[in-house]
């Protein structure tokens, strides 16, 4: 029996799922033709359509950010705005690539939990509108499914959201970083949770839930992918031995090991979410739906848990107060779980 990971700074930690693994060793008997032209980005692009439910155009990248990125430069003009919640990684984590990519202004509004309204949205595209060709063109909304929050739109809220959005002229992008997770805790198909509901471009995120490095942009209106391949490759983002990406994907997307591995890491959030709030001083900032635990921990109890070993992020807070961000992945072992909380059970009895 291993000793008990006690890494929940991220699901980046994790390691690759070994189906992946063995999918890469695969992918690599041979020669295979380059930049896409394999059998393996022709495999994927099948499957994607089938897990859609329609044909969609998907083109892989290699990280979370070039996919946020290039969905932008898709999705807006260089005069354009892409609205976002002020938290969303597009504002915060990516050092202006969409902006780069794009020429776009990314545009960062303000919500109490990661999700952003309908109403918020219409009132920053009325006031942009206002004033004409001195303000930026609102050209498309992006907002994280699961959240940056670990919280997650219901259908209601995201197809509302895609409306408000579609009325106001907008296209719709999702950050699905931790897509997967969302299904996962929606319990709903791919398609009820993007095209059916509005969204025009998805960034599927593949790496934090068991690849190695693989991520796509998927389009839902197919005429778009040439643009998007073309942003691609002038970002240097067009992998020359793409079968590798393509391998990952499928992999991934195949006998439903996405939707495992995501179930597992949100199952194994709960656990922690559940085992934390019920001791004194602990408080859950946000609900656990995904993978993610905000939780506020008294002075005492962190001590107790870095003094073991354990590793999570501290994370801004509106109050100062101190919050900490657990995430727990595919490879989280319920012993890891318990481990955890074992000790935070012993600090809080002290
Ligand atoms: C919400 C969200 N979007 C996108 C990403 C993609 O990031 P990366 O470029 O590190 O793959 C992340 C990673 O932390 C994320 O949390």
């Amino acid at each position: 029996v291993s000793a008990p990971r006690r890494n929940f700074a991220s699901d980046n930690v994790a390691g690759v799922a070994p189906a992946i693994l063995a999918a890469l060793a695969a992918a690599n008997e041979g020669a295979a033709p380059s930049y896409g032209d394999d059998a393996w980005t022709a495999r994927l692009g099948t499957l994607a359509s089938e897990v859609f439910e329609r044909e969609v155009a998907i083109v892989p990248v290699a990280t979370g950010t070039a996919a946020n990125a290039l969905s932008v430069a898709v999705l807006a003009p260089p005069h354009g705005a892409v609205y976002c919640c002020q938290d969303a990684h597009l504002v915060r984590d990516e050092c202006g690539a969409p902006e780069f990519y794009s020429g776009a202004k990314v545009i960062g509004l303000p919500t109490p939990d990661g999700k952003l309204r309908p109403e918020v949205l219409a009132e920053a595209v009325e006031g942009s509108r206002a004033f004409g060709v001195h303000h930026v063109l609102p050209a498309a909304v992006s907002v994280a499914q699961a959240t940056e929050w670990g919280t997650v739109y219901s259908l209601a809220e995201l197809g509302a959201l895609a409306d408000r959005a579609r009325g106001l002229g907008l296209a719709c992008h999702v950050d699905g970083a931790r897509f997967a997770n969302a299904l996962a805790h929606l319990g709903c198909t791919p398609a009820e949770a993007t095209w059916r509901l509005g969204v025009d471009a998805l960034s599927l995120g593949a790496t934090k839930n068991g690849a190695l490095a693989a991520e796509a942009v998927v389009l839902f209106d197919p005429a778009r992918r040439q643009t998007l391949e073309y942003r691609r490759m002038r970002a240097g983002h067009l992998w020359s031995k793409h079968r590798f990406l393509a391998a990952q994907l499928i992999a991934y997307l195949s006998d439903g090991l996405w939707l495992r591995n995501a179930a597992h890491a949100n199952a194994m959030a709960a656990r922690l979410s559940v085992g934390l709030a019920a001791l004194p001083g602990v408080r859950l900032v946000r609900p656990t739906e995904a993978n993610e635990v905000f939780v506020h921990l008294p002075d005492p109890l962190h001590a107790a848990l870095v003094a073991a070993g354990f590793q999570y992020h501290r994370w801004p807070a509106a109050d100062a107060s101190p919050v900490y961000r657990l995430l727990a992945s595919f490879e989280t072992a319920a012993g890891d779980v318990d481990a955890l909380l074992a000790t935070a059970r012993a600090a809080a009895a002290r």
